[in-house]
């Protein structure tokens, strides 16, 4: 089915969308959004260039695809708890978000998606990859699909957000942290292989760095099931390199996609305001 309303142009083969001719500002009726959802669903990650939001205007655009979530383990924006400042400046060598993953699956109910908004960006770099975690299923052979089909893994911020993770040296500047030491160390069970609540389809939903092992098996029995799978999920023919500008706004679906936030911009400065929407618990 084809679009009446918006403009959705393909970014790339395996995913993603521009929607064009809109002003994110202004408010949108039900008809347009219906089309913006459904782009949303068939692309997966879709972008508006051009945008000039305040953060108000990010959050009531954000809200139109759902309850607006918080994130654990930054400070918010001052004044709005659902917009979380990721910044690097020029100085820094840690990168937030860097790292096949998708979003806080360690969480009991991850968000369901992600809206980010270019405030600053390089005038070169700091792209942010794309995989189309669908598609990396649908590559299966059958007997491996089978054989991890109904199997759960076990996720945890811990080897990021513990207190010995990868981001407890991140220095007050760039993104300020706020450690919730029960989150980091949490761990939840959640499928090997998610299937979307909207689209009915399965895709890959572990990651590199926030699943521990499979459940019931030991972390060395797990790792080369899961090191095979995760580098599966993100072969070069289902990614997505998306560049930056500032005032672009993307929004990417956490349950069929992964990302990874490249970090090749040193000596310049980054940041994005993240908005993170709620989802369910994954099945
Ligand atoms: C993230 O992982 O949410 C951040 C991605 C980015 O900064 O491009």
């Amino acid at each position: 089915m084809g679009y009446e309303i918006i403009e959705a142009v393909p970014l790339i083969g395996a995913l993603g969308a521009e929607i064009r001719g809109l002003d994110l500002a202004k408010p949108i009726d039900d008809a347009t959004f219906a089309e913006i959802e459904r782009a949303f669903l068939e692309y997966q990650a879709i972008c508006f260039r051009g945008q000039k939001l305040t953060p108000d205007d990010q959050l009531a655009f954000a809200a139109r695809f759902g309850e607006i979530d918080t994130y654990p383990f930054v400070q918010p924006l001052e004044g709005y708890e659902g917009i979380v400042p990721i910044v690097k400046e020029p100085e820094t060598r840690i990168n937030f978000g860097g790292g096949w993953h998708t979003d806080t699956s360690y969480m009991p109910q991850p968000p369901k998606a992600t809206l980010l908004y270019g405030v600053d960006i390089p005038e070169r770099g700091g792209d942010t990859m794309f995989s189309n975690t669908y598609a990396a299923y649908d590559d299966l052979s059958d007997g491996l699909k089978q054989l991890l089909d109904g199997r759960t893994a076990v996720f945890t911020a811990s080897a990021v957000h513990g207190a010995r993770g990868a981001y407890s040296h991140v220095k007050a500047g760039d993104v300020k942290r706020r450690q919730d030491e029960s989150q980091a160390e949490l761990r939840v069970e959640h499928p090997v292989f998610r299937t979307h609540p909207d689209t009915g389809r399965k895709a890959i939903y572990v990651g590199r760095f926030h699943v521990e092992r499979l459940s019931g098996m030991r972390v060395d029995e797990s790792a080369p099931l899961l090191s095979f799978l995760t580098s599966h999920a993100v072969k070069p023919e289902y990614t997505m390199r998306f560049q930056w500008e500032p005032g672009t706004v993307l929004i990417w679906d956490n349950r069929c996609v992964q990302h990874n936030a490249l970090n090749d911009y040193p000596g310049q400065r980054r940041e994005v305001h993240r908005v993170t929407i709620k989802g369910d618990t994954p099945f």
